[in-house]
This record gives C-alpha cells, structure tokens and sequence, in this order.
C-alpha cells in the first residue's frame, strides 16, 4: 500500500461585508489610494463590525461554509485546529468554542498561534496527526480579527490588516497526492520588530498601558519587509532543490499575503511567472491566519488533481517556513 499522507478534501471561507477601501483610510490617517496600492497592492480590507463578534465568529461562518459546500457531518470531525493570532479571549481556548458552536461534538479542539505562520505550521501540525494515523478528520481554521489590534491612527499598519477566515478539511490519502514535504523555521530574535507589546504576560494591561497605545500592533515595516522577502523566498527554494523541482514543476504559489511586493519577490526568486502565483491581497490584504485558507478557497475551481503547490508564510516571531503539496481534487 503506498504511504497515508495528509490531503485537503474541502475547503471553506468567510470575510465579512464590510469593505474598508483606500479612499476611506485617506480620512483616517495621512496617506493616498494610490501610495498603498503601489506599495503594498492593496485595494481594500473586510472588517468585521458586529458588536461583541470575535474570531470565533469569523471562524464559525468559515466552518460553516466548507460544512455546507461538502455536505460533511460535523459529529464525525475528530479535531479542530484553529490558528489564530486573536483569540477571542486570553486563556479560554476559542477552538473549543467553535467546535461546540458548529456541531463538532465529538471533536476536541486547540488554538495554534504562531503570527502569520499560524496556518502554515497548522498544516504540518494537521499532517502529522493524519500521518501517523491517530486521526482521520481535521478541521483546520485560519482565523483573524486584526481590526481589534490595529491602531487606526497609525498609518504603518492600518493600511494593511484586514479580518477574514478559511477553513479546509484534512483527510488521509494514498493516492500520492497531499502534503510531500516542508521545511520551517523560528527565529525569535526577531520578536522586537513586529508585536503587540502589552496585554500578554510580560507587560499585562494597566492604565499606562492603555493610555501608551501599547495594546496596538506594532511594526517596523521595512525590517520586517527585508526579512520576509529573503526567507521566504529561502525556504521555497530549500524545499524546490530537495524535491528535485525546477520552476516548470509548479503549478501555484500560494504565498501569505503580507504585502504584493513580498509575494512578487519570492516568485522572482524561485523564477514563477505571475500567471501561476495566487494573488487576493487586494481585496482583503492581511488577514494573518486566514491568507492561505482563502487564497485556496478563492482559486479552488482553478486547482486541479495533482497540482503542485508551492505554500509559503512569513510573520511574527520571527516564524516563517514552506510547504510543498499536491492538490487533491478537481471541483
Ligand atoms: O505578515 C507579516 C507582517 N507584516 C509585513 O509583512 C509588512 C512588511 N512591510 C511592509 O509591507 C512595508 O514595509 C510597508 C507597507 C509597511 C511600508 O512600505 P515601505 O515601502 O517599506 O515604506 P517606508 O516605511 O519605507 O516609507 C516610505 C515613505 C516614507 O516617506 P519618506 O520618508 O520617503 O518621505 C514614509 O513616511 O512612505 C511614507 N509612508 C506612507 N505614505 C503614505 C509610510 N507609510 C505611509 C502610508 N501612506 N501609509
């Protein structure tokens, strides 16, 4: 029998309706549609405005829609992954909600935080699980509200976070098709230049705190920029000469959507014409977590059986890595 590896059977999405465009930003903070356009390739962000909705409810709507697209019967899913850098609260597992929440009952549940690497390391994480047999049905959710740690007053990071969700369902294979190899990497000397200093355990909320602007995330854009560009596009090519892979073996590069620079770098990189790279960054533009998840949900009637696609992130941390994986199904 040939080897079990970690498919993608079904996938799922949820961005909510409202749309923060360019023109609108230009209200808030001193910048132009056309500065953020050229410099990042963003044309507009959804942001979840319903009162009192966290992540778990951008999550829940993209469980929701794999469920109804894949007629899948959430008692059977045995866990739920959510990879999140906002969970809903601080110690209560948002996971758990959502799995009581779409009907998952008889699934167990954690949340997987690592940035914009989360859902990246989710996958190798769902994969393991598949692999070595102990489970058979994962949920994988990558989920962010970053409306609730941007600073609309700072126009370093306003203009590029967006909220949204993407949910895919891991499954075993013996087809030869899935999940083949990757490579990831951490390096937290890097933790100074992208974060959100207070709130955690370090420096916990006080009225100083609060005043200082310390719960906002925080960036220094070109540091992390440079990083970005250099690794990502490292840990593609790691995983290209290991498989013996030249450019025309790909068929998608499915990149964090961080920045339209940053994606056109890698792709450079490892020699990609822009036809075969996934690009919705200008619709959403970060959503952390959920970039991945949506990119595939977006381009899943392009994705045929056997497609080869080369998955990359880039976040906080620093945390970053590459997967490469052979799409499962034609829709
Ligand atoms: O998922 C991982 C998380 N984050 C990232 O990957 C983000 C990585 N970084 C970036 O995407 C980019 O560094 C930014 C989009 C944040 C900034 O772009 P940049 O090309 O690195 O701009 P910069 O910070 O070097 O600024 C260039 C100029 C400056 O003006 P001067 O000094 O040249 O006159 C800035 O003051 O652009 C100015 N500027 C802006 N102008 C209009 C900076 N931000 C803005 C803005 N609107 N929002």
């Amino acid at each position: 029998m040939n080897k079990v590896t970690a498919a993608i059977t079904a996938v799922g999405k949820y961005v909510p309706d409202y749309i923060l465009t360019n023109k609108e930003l230009e209200t808030m903070v001193e910048t132009n549609d056309e500065w953020i356009e050229s410099r990042t390739g963003i044309k507009e962000r959804r942001i979840l405005k319903d009162a009192g909705q966290g992540t778990s409810f951008l999550a829940i709507k993209s469980a929701e829609n794999l469920i109804e697209k894949s007629n899948l019967d959430p008692k059977e899913i045995e866990l739920v992954i959510l990879c999140t850098a906002t969970p809903d609260m601080q110690a209560a597992s948002t996971g758990a909600y959502v799995a009581t929440k779409i009907g998952a009952v008889n699934a167990f549940s954690f949340d997987l935080e690592s940035a914009c690497s989360s859902f990246l390391y989710g996958l190798s994480v769902a994969a393991g699980y598949i692999e070595s047999g102990r489970y058979k049905k994962i949920l994988l959710i990558g989920a962010d509200k970053n409306s609730s740690m941007i600073d609309y007053t700072d126009r370093a990071t306003c203009i590029i976070f967006g909220d949204g969700a993407g949910a895919v369902l891991v499954e075993p294979t013996t087809d030869g098709n899935g999940l083949q190899d990757e490579y990831m990497r951490s390096d937290g000397s890097g933790r100074e230049f992208l974060n959100v200093a207070a709130g955690g355990s370090v420096l916990p909320a006080t009225e100083e705190t609060v005043k200082e602007r310390l719960h906002f995330a925080r960036q220094d854009g070109k540091t992390v920029f440079k990083n970005a560009v250099f690794n990502m596009a490292d840990v593609c090519e790691k995983v290209l000469d290991r498989n013996g892979m030249k450019k025309k073996d790909i068929d998608w590069l499915v990149a964090h959507q961080a920045n339209k620079r940053i994606v056109e770098a890698t792709a450079r990189r490892i020699n990609l014409e822009s036809s075969k790279v996934m690009l919705n960054i200008q619709n959403y533009g970060n959503t952390t977590s959920a970039t991945l998840p949506l990119l595939l949900a977006d381009y899943e009637k392009q994705l045929k059986k056997g497609d080869k696609l080369i998955l990359a992130a880039f976040g906080g941390g620093f945390s970053w890595g590459s997967i490469y994986f052979k799409w499962c199904y034609n829709s």
